[in-house]
């Protein structure tokens, strides 16, 4: 991610796009999700907000896997390449605009999944990021998350973080199901690690 877009919670997504510059894009869903899915088809089918969707690729392998799926962007030329993506499509996806970190859902969803989300807000809002998933989730909610580990003490998007922080942050709202290493695109290997957390009651 270039310098030219900004580096705190101002970047200009939009920009970004605007400029291909997205190299955070591989043209299909993260590995770790897709295997996730297939594993676990057996799961009861529900609905789930994917914030942060890129161009969508992660929120149309959930809908393929069964659920009704609902894309989130600040960046509107991310949610019309969503669009643009699932055109033709057998099973609907929907995308919208927004901003995770503000907007109050009219329906909670069953679940939250996020991939490259966590890493790419600024740190200082890691707490408001935490209270969005909350407000985005039912009461039995579940969070799946692929994050993406870096060192903490470089500049960003994406920033740092590791797997005590993300304990730290979620294991009061959550119980942890399962946190593993997943298959991921080539230049990720080893730096991923998924959390599959069911909200406290
Ligand atoms: C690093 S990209 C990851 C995109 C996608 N999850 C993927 O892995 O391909 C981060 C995405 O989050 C979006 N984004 C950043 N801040 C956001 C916010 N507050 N609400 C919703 N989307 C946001 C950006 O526009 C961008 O598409």
């Amino acid at each position: 991610m270039e310098a030219k877009h900004g580096t705190t919670e101002a970047r200009n997504w939009e920009g970004c796009y605007q400029d291909g510059d997205i190299q955070w894009d591989k043209g299909e869903a993260s590995p770790g999700l897709t295997d996730w899915l297939n594993t676990h088809a057996d799961l009861p089918k529900g609905t789930v907000a994917v914030p942060g969707c890129g161009f969508g690729h992660d929120a149309r392998a959930w809908a393929r896997a069964g659920f009704a799926a609902t894309g989130y962007d600040i960046a509107p030329s991310a949610v019309a390449g969503s669009i643009e993506r699932s055109m033709g499509l057998d099973t609907p996806v929907n995308f919208k605009l927004g901003n995770f970190l503000e907007d109050k859902p009219s329906t909670a969803f069953d679940w939250v999944f996020e991939h490259t989300f966590f890493c790419a807000i600024d740190p200082s809002r890691r707490e408001d990021h935490v209270a969005a998933v909350l407000r985005h989730l039912k009461p039995d909610g579940q969070f799946l998350a692929v994050h993406y580990f870096l060192p903490k003490d470089e500049e960003g998007p994406p920033f740092g973080t590791d797997r005590e922080e993300i304990l730290e942050r979620f294991s009061p709202h959550f119980e942890l199901v399962e946190d593993w290493v997943p298959r991921s695109y080539p230049n990720r290997t080893g730096l991923e690690r998924m959390f599959w957390w069911r909200r406290k009651v």
